[in-house]
């Protein structure tokens, strides 16, 4: 990753006080998930949660979201707690944000802040950096109140450490303009590029499959297991913000393309929905989506509804879709029905990313979607041709093969890249084409 992309990890994480608010008719328990939620964010932020406030809360007060009183009890949990930041898992003014940092004497970010501080340290493309920096810029530009940026790369983040440059964004609004526009016309450039690029790709036929999910599902853990490669899997939110692409084999000799993507996360920042698209397009236009679940959240329902929204938003709502039912390992056994349920339903197995359980069957699902992909063929080979026979078996999957005295008779699957590769060499020896035509001549 690049200096100008890491978060200030000071060797003593920064002490943060959550507050969730609790709306009318909104259970206890709902809420507790949501700051849960946020506490994983904050962790995954480099912060350090040293204790939760729940207000219940039936309209948010204009200039201070919260009311005197709340107002008064947060004050003195700052100090009880020594929080250096008050995090607010919704979303607040700039005049909010200004006015709770003098009533309560401490830094004060809310969910987008704290969303842009991890995007801005996970963010590894080109496209993905530049999303994530006109995102963070767009939403500090009413604030001003924080270093960021330019004026201060080397410290990374979005500023909810504040620091040495804050006087002079102050008065450099003018600054901040430009650097947006700048970062507009920046970003035009590197989306042409990409559109080249993928245009390019699109021209090598491989059947390729995306994981998509709710941020935190395990697709970094399923994406590691299935290729084995070393993709950053870790018990933080947004843990791999850009796709990430790999070829893998699959066990019947098929080979696809799978990639990883950013985690779905609900209610995301309107300034971050860009940056959002900009790293999944790519990968929603696969093949096959796999959405996997995390069936041991108990939200797992409502992730798994705001995840196939976006796809709707996304317009990729139709596009075939295998749903994962992830970490079945941490079901508690009074739970195993449900993920019988799970894996009764069209187009869905239960499987746990880190155990292995129904990884054989996903594999074999993913062979028979990606076989789909594939013409048939039958061929009629001189018994001689060892070679030959060696290499179809490698590039495609043979259904059915018997043998005569002279000739070995194959029906085989192979996708379009395949055939591609043997067309000279097979050509003489097609019996049956995939169109349905007999062969040209087969030799005797
Ligand atoms: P984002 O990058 O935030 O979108 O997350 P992700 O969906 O890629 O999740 P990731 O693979 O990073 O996994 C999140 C956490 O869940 C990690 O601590 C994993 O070890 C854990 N995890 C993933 N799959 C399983 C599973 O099948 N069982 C259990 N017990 N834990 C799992």
């Amino acid at each position: 990753m690049s200096q100008e992309a890491k978060i200030d990890r000071s060797p003593k994480p920064m002490r943060v006080l959550l507050v969730q608010t609790i709306a009318q008719g909104e259970s206890r328990d709902h809420a507790e998930r949501l700051a849960d939620e946020i506490e994983r964010l904050a962790v995954s932020a480099g912060l350090q949660p040293v204790g939760r406030r729940y207000f219940p809360l039936s309209r948010p007060h204009a200039g201070t979201y919260l009311g005197k009183g709340n107002l008064e009890t947060l004050a003195t949990e700052v100090i009880e707690h020594e929080a250096e930041l008050v995090l607010f898992n919704h979303a607040l003014t700039p005049v909010q944000q200004r006015n709770l940092e003098k009533a309560l004497a401490a830094k004060v970010s809310d969910r987008t802040g704290v969303i842009l501080e991890i995007f801005s340290a996970r963010a590894q493309t080109r496209e993905g950096r530049l999303q994530v920096e006109l995102a963070a810029l767009l939403y500090q530009q009413s604030r001003l109140v924080r270093s960021w940026t330019h004026l201060e790369r080397q410290k990374g983040g979005v500023g909810l450490r504040g620091g040495p440059g804050e006087t002079q964004i102050e008065v450099d609004r003018r600054l901040i303009r430009e650097r947006i526009r700048q970062l507009e016309k920046k970003l035009e450039t590197v989306q042409r590029t990409r559109a080249l690029q993928r245009r390019a790709r699109q021209e090598v036929p491989f059947y390729s499959v995306a994981l998509v999910g709710y941020t935190n599902a395990g697709k970094s853990t399923l994406f590691n297991r299935l290729t084995g490669a070393g993709v950053l899997a870790e018990d933080q939110l947004f843990a791999t913000l850009d796709p990430t692409v790999r070829r893998i084999r699959l066990p019947n000799g098929e080979k696809i393309i799978l990639s990883d993507t950013v985690g779905f996360i609900r209610d995301l920042p309107h300034q971050l929905v860009a940056a959002f698209r900009a790293t999944l397009e790519e990968t929603l236009e696969a093949d096959l989506l796999l959405h996997v679940v995390d069936l041991s959240d108990p939200e797992w329902e409502a992730q798994q509804e705001s995840v196939e929204e976006t796809l709707r938003d996304l317009d990729v709502g139709d596009k075939p879709l295998l749903t994962l039912y992830n970490k079945a390992d941490r079901l508690p056994p009074e739970e195993s029905g449900l993920g019988e349920r799970m894996a009764a339903r069209v187009d869905s197995l239960v499987i746990s990313a880190v155990t292995g359980t129904g990884l054989d069957t996903l594999l074999a699902t993913l062979g028979e979607r990606s076989r789909g992909n594939c013409r048939l063929l039958c061929l009629r080979l001189p018994i001689t041709d060892g070679a030959l026979l060696a290499r179809l078996c490698r590039e495609g999957q043979v259904l059915e093969r018997h043998d005569d005295e002279t000739h070995i008779h194959l029906t085989l699957a192979l996708s379009p890249i395949a055939r591609g590769r043997l067309e000279a060499d097979i050509q003489p020896f097609i019996t049956l084409s995939p169109n349905g035509e007999m062969p040209v001549s087969a030799p005797e």
